[in-house]
């Protein structure tokens, strides 16, 4: 009897006295010793307004995890990702726009307020890149590399992928693929739209950098991207079995197979109309050409960056348009007549050219509303090149810097009932500095234009010649990796060509 008290009391101890006390301790621990280490940096150190030096108000989470588990709480199982920052918001306010956090392994600093961002984006002298696997993205990319050398690589794609003359090349090269694509999927009848999607953003991405046609090799290299995106996001641990070896492979597939392709091209002296031919023929102040190395390195990433990026946004106009009937409307109008100015529309399948972009305005704001909704890249990651004052706080050298952008895009304060589709609301541009999809500063996404001429362009074919419908308009949304309807976006869709014709007539 005695025993079994002595027993209960010591577990009644246990739960209300130590397990409490340790949760205490844990929840404080690492908290407190950042906080210390920084003490101790800059105890004799005053911030310009000559008070005590602060790190950004905020919560480091738990031992090792940080606030990942608080991070994944939100996004994956509350499925409410922006109340991830709006937690923060309500407990330590809003200005200036930082909050310290402990995420994906690292102390981190996140940006969240325009000006905050955009003093992160724009300091590229205080604020460097760091990949948890830079060998993944390529050591020699331009997504990776820093100063001169990214300077010269930007300089290169911006001139291959954004300026007029070869938007307007990419534009008639990508057409017939998407006419092709859209009436394959009206033959179908029911398609997973994002499964779809990928297969020609893939087949264009081939044809605009490396002149490939759909083979077999292309399929692999898909795979293989497909292998290489999925271990990027994954936990470095390279072992066999994890996402993060299985990257490594695939990454050295897709070096192995452009490698091929290079020095076959060099053996023929053959020159292409495409992306690879112009690494392959840029040089520097020395006339030094790209090794080979840098080419491999440069066309890979470039395919990282536009891959899922436009797979995703196309999905998004697809989704919101199925969902917005009078924003259809309104875009199949302006389609229709800019078909009807350009001389008919009896098989459906005429070209836009990118001359005529500037005239397709709703298009343009169906463009960009998608882009703001879709928040393909929820935030952006760089790492503090030393201590960095802001707002009356130091960003500490060598904490990660996650630009939350998703956060502007979805309040209120800058976007009147932010969770709806709206393109409208682009009557007027948006606020300075509360639009930053593409990032900011000078590593501002070199794709942009890319991206909106290719969702100009299957928003004009579908929309003057099919009508699609969502199969579960009521689909969960996953929002990691990156926002995506659980299911894909399946919908019906059929060809409406007589219709439209006939409305032509
Ligand atoms: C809707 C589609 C897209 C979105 C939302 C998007 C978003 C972004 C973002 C947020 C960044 C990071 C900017 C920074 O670090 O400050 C970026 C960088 C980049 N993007 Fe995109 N992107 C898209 C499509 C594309 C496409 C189609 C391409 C080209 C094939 C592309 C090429 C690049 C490149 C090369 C960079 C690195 C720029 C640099 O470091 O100088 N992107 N993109």
């Amino acid at each position: 009897m005695c025993g079994t008290v002595r027993e209960s009391a010591w577990w009644v101890g246990l739960v209300f006295g130590a397990v409490p006390l340790l949760c205490f301790a844990a929840w404080h621990a690492t908290d407190a010793w950042y906080n210390a280490a920084f003490a101790l940096k800059h105890r004799n150190k005053k911030s310009t307004n000559g008070d005590r030096r602060r790190i950004p108000p905020g919560h480091m989470g738990i031992p090792f995890l940080g606030e990942t588990l608080s991070l994944l709480w939100y996004f994956k199982l509350a499925r409410r990702p922006d109340e991830f920052i709006g937690a923060k918001k309500r407990a330590y306010g809003g200005k200036p726009g930082l909050y310290r956090s402990h995420l994906f392994g690292s102390p981190a600093i996140i940006a969240c307020s325009p000006a905050a961002n955009k003093f992160v984006l724009q300091s590229a002298e205080c604020f460097g890149i760091r990949w948890p696997v830079a060998e993944l993205v390529g050591v020699t990319s331009v997504v990776n590399v820093e100063g001169r050398s990214h300077e010269r690589l930007r300089g290169f794609i911006l001139a291959a992928i954004s300026r007029p003359s070869s938007l307007r090349s990419i534009a008639s090269m990508v057409q017939p693929n998407v006419v092709a694509a859209l009436q394959a999927w009206a033959d179908k009848g029911t398609i997973i739209a994002a499964t779809e999607i990928r297969k020609v953003t893939f087949t264009n991405i081939c044809k605009m950098f490396v002149s490939m046609e759909p083979s077999p090799l292309t399929d692999k290299i898909d795979q293989w991207f497909h292998g290489l995106l999925a271990g990027f996001r994954a936990f470095p641990l390279d072992f066999p079995g994890t996402a993060s070896h299985a990257a490594r492979k695939c990454r050295r597939n897709l070096d192995a197979a452009f490698q091929e392709e290079l020095e076959a091209r060099k053996k023929v002296g053959k020159e292409c109309d495409d992306l690879m031919n112009g690494f392959m023929q840029m040089v520097n102040e020395q006339g030094e050409k790209l090794s080979d190395e840098e080419v491999v390195d440069n066309m890979v990433s470039l395919v990282i960056a536009g891959y899922e990026s436009t797979t995703n946004a196309i999905m998004w106009a697809i989704y919101h348009l199925a969902k917005s009937p009078i924003a259809l409307s309104k875009l199949r109008e302006e389609n229709v007549a800019m078909s009807k100015s350009k001389g008919g529309l009896s098989s459906g399948s005429l070209t836009i050219t990118h001359d005529d972009i500037p005239k397709m305005k709703y298009t343009a704001k169906v463009v960009e509303e998608t882009i703001r909704m879709a928040n393909i890249a929820p935030m952006i990651h760089r790492v503090a090149n030393r201590d960095v004052e802001y707002g009356g706080y130091i960003i500490p050298e060598g904490w990660s810097v996650l630009v939350w952008v998703r956060s502007l895009h979805t309040d209120p304060e800058y976007y009147q009932d932010p969770l709806t589709f709206n393109p409208d609301r682009w009557d007027e541009p948006a606020r300075p500095g509360t639009f930053q999809a593409f990032g900011g500063g000078p590593r501002i996404c070199a794709g942009n234009m890319l991206a909106r001429l290719q969702l100009t362009i299957i928003l004009h074919h579908l929309s003057i010649g099919y009508e699609w419908e969502l199969l579960n308009p009521d689909a969960k949304i996953d929002y990691l990796p990156h926002p995506r309807p659980v299911d894909g976006a399946a919908m019906k869709i059929r060809k409406l060509a007589t219709t439209i014709n006939k409305q032509m007539d």
